[in-house]
């Protein structure tokens, strides 16, 4: 197979309907067994090599480990041992209704991820906070897909705070969630291009509670990344020369 692909996930719900409709097999002997994360294997018809990395469940809390520092290291562990020609971050997020964002949207984001959580006022380490991490954003894809272009703001909380709203607003977020920088800060180290694939459960500027909007919506927003993810795959495996190995 000609192309390798990363998939991480935070939440195995996000996940689940992809695993399941790619047919892909839990691999214990990838990772570390001392760390959380489950990683499958398989491929889309033979022709990309897959590997979908989760989270994996806090074994205290029994739940998801979402944000920033297990998905920090899941993605280490994934793309040093896969070695893929690309990394896509897929999974759910909280939209903007004054950026145009409506529940279901599945966005491609297309400007560099950036941090709203680390605040740190001394020059020098106030930009090095927000940071500014590439993306590989093809337009004609996102145009050919159906998918909404966008920028995203990643921190670790679900809630935000004024000074949180200010600094989503100048980093140009559509989209708020708790994983996409710190990912694609690893692969920039990595060197692995990075995709962002975020499909909006609640919105963030509306009427209703976030948990409660999230809960309802994470099903149907997963049954959407899933659609949209494997549209991504199919179309980049039609397309071989838009991934190349270095
Ligand atoms: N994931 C889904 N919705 C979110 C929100 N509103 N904030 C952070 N992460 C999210």
């Amino acid at each position: 197979m000609s192309q390798k692909v990363a998939l991480i996930f935070a939440m195995e719900a996000e996940a689940r309907p992809l695993i399941d409709e790619l047919g892909l097999e839990y691999d214990p002997t990838l990772g570390d067994p001392r760390l959380p994360f489950k990683h499958f294997r398989g491929s889309l018809d033979g022709r990309i090599e897959l590997l979908l990395s989760l989270s994996g469940k806090d074994s205290r809390y029994q739940v998801d480990h979402i944000g920033t520092e297990p998905a920090t290291l899941n993605a280490y562990v994934s793309l040093s041992k896969f070695q893929p020609d690309l990394c896509i971050n897929a999974g759910t997020a909280g939209g903007f209704r004054s950026r145009g964002c409506a529940i279901g949207d599945v966005f491609m984001i297309d400007r560099p991820c950036k941090f709203h959580d680390h605040r740190i006022p001394i020059p020098g380490f106030d930009a090095y906070g927000i940071g500014s991490y590439p993306v590989f954003a093809p337009q004609e894809m996102a145009t050919a897909l159906g998918l909404k272009l966008g920028g995203v703001s990643t921190g670790n909380s679900l809630d935000y705070t004024d000074v949180c709203l200010e600094i989503i607003e100048k980093n140009e977020g559509h989209v708020k969630e708790m994983e996409a920088a710190a990912i694609a800060w690893v692969a920039s180290l990595l060197k692995v291009p990075f995709l962002a694939l975020k499909s909006v459960t609640d919105i963030v500027d509306g009427e209703h509670p976030t948990h409660e909007e999230f809960l309802r919506n994470l099903d149907a927003a997963s049954r959407r990344i899933r659609e949209k993810t494997l549209d991504v795959l199919r179309y980049l495996s039609a397309r071989p020369h838009l991934l190349h190995r270095s």
